[in-house]
């Protein structure tokens, strides 16, 4: 096997810049394989810094010419090579640089840097793609500001955009146009963009709070403009929201979003042009599920908030990218919350977390939220600095209060404001305004690992004495071998058999506010007097990113389930009910005897299905998902086992409760059009799962109704869940709804999309051949990452069972396509390999099929460092 002898990057070596830039003015003239950028940049010592020769990075630039202060320089008056243009007899004073590089944004395939996207150029520099347009100290905290001239032919591009205000735009000789944009605001390298290309336009428009007047825009591929509706909405919302929710203000006169159909990640907030993933920003009725609608709302928020938490203050180095990714997750899952059901959103949030990040979280691939070090930057794009850097947010604010935790942002904001800033800063704003020390906290994004909390109760019926001990441990994680305790708040309620919330106080130990701290190894909560044990309703609200191990009754469970007043917790009574029983089952299975559910679970179920929210409902009868079990079995895994269990428990639960179901299925049946809101959206996605569970309960029943929802929906939503339940059943009724789907969506990728995934996600032994056989499909390309996403993606990532094949052929499937993927694009060729970060969880002879492909991966030449750095971790 090779080596990864790429250079490791280390927090503790940073060091300030050498040189710092005042302004950046850059000249643009697009051209499909020649691109001309001249960049005129004023550099000037760093007083911080040590001076000495001024190294700029360069990626896969070709340099025309290089000026010092409107002076040619001779080639023998610097130097460049691979990743760095490096000046000799540097002037140790302010001066100027213009620097020409010619570019190829047609070839560019990894679409970082300039690049073309369905006939139009744009940008992508987080993190390190700026160094790719032209050399430049391309770090986040060298922070200048830029002035960006476009020029380009008018019939092959019409729209002009920059960062910032357009403050000039006109014609030139020959059919040619140009437009300047200027960004008053200091901003690092990675925030830069431009766009330019025929795109349609939908404008709005908004007023700030100090009642300054934001002209709003959205760019989409032409004839595509009223599929931007809803995105401008959730635009005009989210600006409102973090006028109330953070005091944070637009501080620009233009705010423009471009949605582009190659993008390698969700979206990108740069400075007053963020560029989207045209996935996340069109949706109609006709094309866009629930989901759908959901997602645009939240990443449109997520990127809108980063004008303040990421834009105004960025971060001082990519260690640091929490601080802005962390931060704004949690900003946007708050917003979601507000707009929708907080509790559902919530259950969703956590869901995700748990089946990214905990997995994350156990394998090879973990690191803590903060890494130590990294050779690649952009494989820490991860559920780890994302999802559960919000959850160390949101500790935070259970610690300190909702009060506490607003000055320390009003703090953090003011105080921070223009600068490049750590998580040490982050935090002092929180211990100044508050007066409490966080030192102990701040360990959350040092340690890696999700910390395991168990709880004994101990009740004695004569004295009435209760007792809670709890008890805290983290497994090693990679280069982590020793754990510390962690500070971990625990939400705690009590609750009789009826179900009714106890008042109680501890007579040792401390409970504020409902909440217990375990801040050390362990701890007990002491109550007296009392006349029964009470059910506990311990982690309530999911207050602490870990895992709670808490071996709750069954009875204490049913309680938990039709009473707990914390959502959460009744939907975690439900998930911890089914769970255990699926756990059993796969074992079960596994040792080839039947399996059986306790008919409890089902009966329990039944009687929350008249509740008034919806969603909620639905939520409650969406079982842990495959990879779910697969985690909390922990070793040794069976993924068809699994996979029989959930199929099973769903069979049983479908039959025992059919006639609810069906009930359900008919009184929500609504003859009103179709609006994405999310009371709608909450019907639509319980009536959706009550056809699932019916297809496979009673299928008789079932497969007719799919059958006819597939014929008659007027929206995708119901369309889309109505083809997912007949492709979990063979048979002649799904290959034609699938047909049917593929023509009439055949001139929409995106729609094309939830078609190729719904197929590579079918659990059965023929889905191999069926990726396969889709990827000569001519809506298929290699080249478009959602597409790979979709179906290669799909496949290793969302259908365990299949990827994990006993015979090994999933695993060389998908290997084949990393290594091809990694030629072009390896950014998204490395994430595709991350489905492999289970591999030792999985019974003996499917990890050693696993480790072979992963073997042969890592034997290649020629590895990008993304891919390099993921198939090295995940075989150490
Ligand atoms: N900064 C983007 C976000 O989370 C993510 C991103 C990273 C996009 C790198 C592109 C490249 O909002
Ligand atoms: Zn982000």
């Amino acid at each position: 096997m090779r080596l990864d002898t790429s250079r490791v990057i280390r927090l503790v070596d940073y060091k300030a810049p050498d040189w710092l830039i005042e302004t950046v003015h850059l000249d643009a003239t697009l051209d499909d394989t020649r691109t001309r950028i001249v960049a005129t940049i004023q550099f000037k010592p760093n007083p911080k810094g040590m001076g000495g020769a001024l190294v700029l990075d360069g990626d896969d630039l070709v340099l025309e010419s290089l000026a010092l202060d409107g002076v040619q320089l001779p080639t023998f008056a610097y130097t460049i090579d691979r990743h760095t243009l490096t000046l000799h007899d540097t002037p140790q004073r302010a001066f100027t640089l213009t620097i020409v590089t010619l570019l190829d944004p047609a070839a560019n395939s990894q679409l970082m840097g300039l690049y073309r996207s369905s006939g139009n150029y744009c940008t992508q520099c987080e993190a390190e793609g700026f160094r790719r347009i032209t050399f430049f100290l391309d770090r986040p905290d060298v922070m200048a500001v830029y002035t960006t001239r476009i020029v380009a032919k008018k019939e092959e591009a019409s729209v002009l955009l920059g960062n910032g205000n357009r403050v000039e735009a006109g014609d030139l000789p020959n059919g040619w146009h140009y437009a300047v944009w200027h960004d008053p605001h200091p901003k690092p390298s990675y925030l830069f963009a431009l766009v330019v290309g025929k795109l349609g336009k939908v404008g709005g428009s908004f007023m700030t709070r100090s009642g300054r007047n934001v002209e709003l825009g959205i760019y989409v591929e032409s004839g595509k403009e009223n599929r931007a509706g809803y995105a401008l909405d959730a635009l005009i919302r989210s600006m409102k929201w973090d006028e109330e929710a953070f005091g944070c203000e637009y501080d620009l006169d233009v705010f423009n979003i471009v949605a582009v159909s190659d993008f390698n990640m969700g979206a990108m907030e740069n400075k007053g042009l963020n560029i989207f993933n045209d996935k996340y920003v069109l949706a109609s009725p006709e094309t866009a599920t629930d989901a759908d609608y959901a997602n645009i709302e939240a990443i449109i928020a997520h990127e809108y908030f980063h004008n303040w938490t990421g834009n105004r203050i960025t971060c001082r180095d990519w260690f640091q990218l929490c601080l802005k990714e962390g931060l704004t997750v949690f900003r946007d899952q708050e917003f979601s919350a507000d707009q929708r059901s907080r509790a559902v959103k919530r259950i969703a949030d956590v869901r995700t977390l748990r089946s990214q990040q905990f997995t994350e979280d156990s394998g090879p691939l973990a690191h803590p939220v903060r890494p130590f070090e990294y050779r690649e930057i952009n494989n820490f794009y991860t559920p780890t600095v994302y999802e559960k850097g919000a959850e160390l947010i949101r500790m935070l604010k259970t610690l300190l209060g909702a009060d506490d935790f607003r000055k320390g942002m009003d703090e953090y904001l003011a105080r921070c404001d223009g600068t490049a800033a750590t998580i040490e800063e982050f935090i002092a704003c929180f211990v100044d305004t508050s007066g409490r020390d966080l030192t102990h906290f701040a360990r959350w994004y040092e340690q890696a690992g999700t910390p395991l909390v168990s709880v004994t109760e101990t009740f004695d019926s004569e004295s009435g004495h209760y007792r809670i001990h709890f008890a805290q441990s983290t497994k090693p994680t990679p280069g982590q071998p020793d754990k510390q305790a962690m500070v971990i708040p625990l939400a705690i309620a009590f609750l009789n058999k009826q179900g009714l919330e106890l008042k109680l106080t501890p007579k040792t130990g401390q409970l504020d506010d409902h909440v217990f701290v375990l801040d050390t190894e362990s701890a007990d909560l002491v109550f007296e007097h009392l006349d029964e044990k009470p059910v506990l309703s311990a982690l309530r609200g999911f207050s602490a990113p870990i895992v709670l191990e808490l071996d709750t009754s069954d009875d204490d469970r049913l309680v938990m389930l039709a009473h707990d007043t914390d959502p959460f917790n009744r939907w975690q009574a439900a998930q911890g009910f089914a769970m255990k029983l699926l756990k059993a089952a796969s074992i079960t299975r596994r040792e080839g005897r039947e399996m059986h559910f306790d008919p409890r679970f089902a009966e329990a179920v039944s009687h929350v299905l008249n509740g008034k929210d919806h969603a909620f409902i639905a939520q409650i009868l969406a079982l842990p998902s495959e990879s779910d079990i697969a985690r909390e079995i922990g070793d040794n895994v069976d993924p068809d086992a699994v996979r029989d269990a959930r199929l099973g428990l769903r069979r049983a639960l479908g039959h025992h409760i059919g006639q609810p179901l069906q009930l359900l299925y008919a009184t929500l049946e609504t003859k009103e059009s179709y609006r994405p809101d999310p009371q709608s959206a909450g019907s639509r996605s319980l009536r959706n799962v009550a056809l699932d569970l019916l297809a496979i309960g009673m299928p008789e029943i079932g497969l007719r109704l799919a059958e006819q929802q597939y014929r008659t929906a007027d929206n995708m939503t119901d369309r889309f869940a109505a083809l997912a339940v007949l492709a979990q059943h063979r048979g002649e009724a799904r290959e034609i709804a699938l047909e049917h789907f593929a023509n009439t969506f055949e001139n929409d990728p995106l729609v094309l999309d939830k078609w190729f995934s719904l197929q590579a996600s079918i659990p059965e032994l023929e889905t191999l051949d069926r990726v396969k056989r889709l990827m000569a499909h001519p809506g298929f390309s290699m080249k478009n990452p959602n597409r790979l996403r979709s179906l290669i993606g799909a496949f290793a990532a969302g259908n365990p069972s299949q990827f994990n094949r006993a015979d090994g052929a999933g695993y060389d499937f998908v290997s084949e396509i990393v290594i091809d993927t990694d030629r072009s694009n390896p950014q998204v060729a490395a994430r595709i390999l991350g489905a492999f970060k289970t591999w030792r969880t999985l019974e003996p002879d499917r990890r050693a099929l696993a480790e072979t492909a992963l073997r042969r991966i890592a034997d290649q030449d020629q590895l990008s460092p993304d891919v390099l750095d993921i198939v090295t971790r995940t075989l150490a």
